[in-house]
């Protein structure tokens, strides 16, 4: 089955459907930039523009940007918020849908030819004005997914009935339903986070992983093995595919005292799709999809995956 028909079956609302496929589109095109590009052909330059959230912005961050706010003019989107763009765009119609893109994630990937991706999160406006629409939680969201530039162009997304997992067949421009419904099994002897801000860790963090790190000898009485690719994409694929716990906590490091990752189009929609394929996805304290948003690029800690090991996360 392809995207179009998947989405026939199983969206409720023609508008959505429409925003997904430009999303596609968009991702098809960032693809084929990324594959045609000569090897080691520097894309990423060394430019010093920072984005709204203080980080380096790549020359392909913002053709992602581009590519993905062009296509969505063409599409019945209301509004486009952006990791790339300070404020929100308004699309200046009366349409019913927003949308929230992270258009570039794994920026430390781009050069090393390791998986990046897009991420998408697509929001019901609730009569709203665009400016209340933009800050809403996690829960109004109707769509949400990310597709990964790697080996294999591939999408997960969720419509609100599960999770699937589609691969973009290169030679038609389709992607094709590879996995439905999928499931995050339960329990998991895999987990990822950067160790080396071990230092900056809370005691929540530093007793989970110190406890995983002592295997079969401690009172976890299993081993565990790592993983951190530094793509939250990549991170997440596998998580998807065979289980795990993905942790970017708060630290104590100044800029990161809230995490280092963006609510509204990382953890959000990240969240959407753990939860319908049986995970969970926390703060700590609370379900990421029940955080209060207060501003566009608010930053919170985010800990998803199996769901008995977030849960020992959370006793820590
Ligand atoms: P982005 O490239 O969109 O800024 O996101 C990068 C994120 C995420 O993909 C990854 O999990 C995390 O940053 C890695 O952070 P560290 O470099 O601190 O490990
Ligand atoms: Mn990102
Ligand atoms: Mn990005």
């Amino acid at each position: 089955m392809d995207l179009d028909n998947y989405l026939l079956k199983n969206s409720k609302e023609d508008q959505i459907s429409s925003i997904v496929k430009s999303l596609a589109n968009a991702a098809i095109k960032i693809s084929n930039i990324i594959r045609s590009l000569k090897p080691y052909e520097s894309i990423s330059k060394s430019d010093t523009k920072l984005n709204a959230d203080g980080d380096i912005q790549k020359p392909l961050d913002i053709i992602s940007d581009e590519i993905i706010l062009n296509f969505l003019k063409k599409s019945p989107a209301a509004g486009y918020a952006s990791e790339e763009q300070e404020g929100y765009i308004d699309l200046k119609n009366n349409n019913n849908f927003i949308v929230f893109a992270d258009p570039l994630d794994g920026s430390s990937n781009i050069d090393v030819n390791v998986s990046i991706g897009t991420i998408f999160s697509i929001m019901s406006k609730n009569k709203l004005p665009l400016e209340k629409a933009f800050i809403q939680n996690g829960n109004h969201q109707k769509s949400s997914g990310f597709f990964v530039y790697g080996p294999q162009t591939t999408l997960f997304i969720t419509v609100g009935v599960g999770t699937s997992l589609f691969a973009l067949n290169e030679i038609q421009g389709k992607f094709i339903l590879i996995k439905d419904n999928i499931t995050i099994p339960e329990t998991t002897t895999e987990f990822a986070i950067n160790a080396a801000y071990r230092r900056f860790w809370d005691s929540t963090t530093l007793k989970y992983i110190t406890e995983c790190q002592n295997g079969k000898s401690g009172s976890r009485k299993k081993n565990f093995g790592m993983r951190w690719v530094g793509s939250l994409v990549a991170d997440a694929s596998r998580i998807f595919n065979r289980g795990g716990i993905f942790l970017y906590p708060s630290d104590m490091r100044e800029k990161y005292k809230n995490g280092r990752l963006r609510l509204t189009y990382e953890a959000n929609p990240i969240a959407f799709l753990v939860e319908q394929a049986n995970g969970a996805a926390t703060n700590g304290h609370k379900n990421i999809l029940d955080l209060e948003v207060n501003e566009l690029h608010q930053r919170s800690p985010l800990i998803f995956g199996s769901k008995e090991e977030v849960l020992e996360y959370k006793k820590s």
